[in-house]
């Protein structure tokens, strides 16, 4: 077996992300050395229940460690005037959200007794890369880049010991979600995500030209409920919940887009993406395109590069990785 990669999921755990955190925690081939949480999707309380409700689900709760991160982005919501404090997200403590997407309350698992560590997010992202060898960890992002751009200012000792970052956020020729042009993740806190564009470090973003390439459909969650497993089965219904009428609807098609999860598969898989190397910024004018990601298209442009950016992607090999590691599970149980 391929050696294993020792990588960080920080995540804003709903749905999406839920079903990108079981599949590091079921595949071997990921060494998930801890899980970070932070505002986005839910407040951090709930991001962060729910992520330990999935580490508890697979049992993994000696192995697997969440740190509790931001509730807030570094400067979006400072200002009254700005989206994301007129709309208003991210969620703060205590409020609620219309069930959609995600879960309002929580992610159904059968139980919740584990805790957060007491470290916070940062600092425990700092203290472990620290730690580390140079380039040794993946950092995998999957929500609002402020836990990772807060651990880079705080301490830029850091940087050279990050092997990749793979980002999933951003969008190019895909519409945002939240505004005119400024995907979820990348609109949240758009000063993180440039911090981290600026930083240096090797990246992978993962947008959603990429995660909408790769959908999934309700036969999809079928052919994954049909593997038969309690956790093919928590899979399928974490499709289905973030594949809500509102979603289908707003595009017309019947494409559920798992965005975390392509992230996670790219790590293993880069093949998986169709990317460009080029340069990628976030708009943080506080503009019309607040939170937009703008990559240089021009040809010969000698702009330098600092990522990947995805603009494609194999939809049947994602799929096919998804339902390879979840029946690679059912056998080893069967075993
Ligand atoms: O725009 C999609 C991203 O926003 C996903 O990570 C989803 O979980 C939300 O965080
Ligand atoms: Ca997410």
């Amino acid at each position: 077996m391929a050696e294993k990669r020792k990588i960080i999921m920080d995540v804003d755990t709903g749905s999406d992300d839920a079903v990108a955190l079981m599949l590091a925690m079921l595949d071997d081939y990921y060494d998930l050395l801890g899980i970070t949480t932070v505002n986005g999707n839910l407040e951090v309380k709930l991001t962060t229940e729910n992520t330990l409700r999935m580490v508890e689900f697979l049992g993994k709760q000696d192995e697997v460690k969440v740190y509790r991160g931001a509730d807030l982005p570094l400067v979006s919501t400072l200002l009254p005037t700005t989206p994301q404090s007129l709309l208003p997200i991210p969620r703060r403590e205590g409020e609620s959200i219309p069930e959609g997407l995600h879960h309002a309350a929580h992610i159904p698992t059968p139980s919740f007794t584990i805790k957060e560590q007491p470290e916070s997010a940062m600092v425990w992202l700092i203290e472990t890369l620290l730690a580390s060898k140079d380039r040794e960890i993946t950092l995998v992002p999957v929500g609002p880049l402020t836990n990772i751009a807060l651990a880079m200012r705080a301490d830029p000792r850091i940087i050279p010991k990050i092997r990749e970052i793979v980002i999933m956020g951003g969008a190019s020729e895909r519409a945002g979600s939240k505004s005119m042009g400024a995907e979820f993740n990348a609109w949240i806190d758009p000063e993180a995500l440039e911090i981290v564009l600026q930083s240096g470090c090797d990246i992978t973003i993962v947008p959603l030209d990429a995660t909408f390439a790769a959908y999934l459909t309700e036969q999809d969650a079928q052919r994954i409920r049909d593997i038969g497993s309690p956790e093919a089965d928590m899979v399928a219904s974490l499709v289905l919940k973030y594949g809500t009428a509102e979603l289908l609807a707003a595009q017309k098609e019947k494409h559920i887009p798992m965005h975390d999860s392509l992230a996670l598969c790219a790590v293993q898989f880069p093949e998986v993406l169709k990317t460009v190397e080029c340069n990628c910024h976030t708009d943080i004018s506080m503009g019309f395109a607040y939170g937009q990601t703008i990559i240089d298209k021009r040809p010969g442009s000698t702009t330098p590069r600092n990522c990947r950016f995805a603009l494609g992607a194999d939809r049947e090999m994602f799929v096919n990785w998804i339902i390879g590691i979840l029946e690679k599970k059912t056998a080893r149980k069967g075993a």
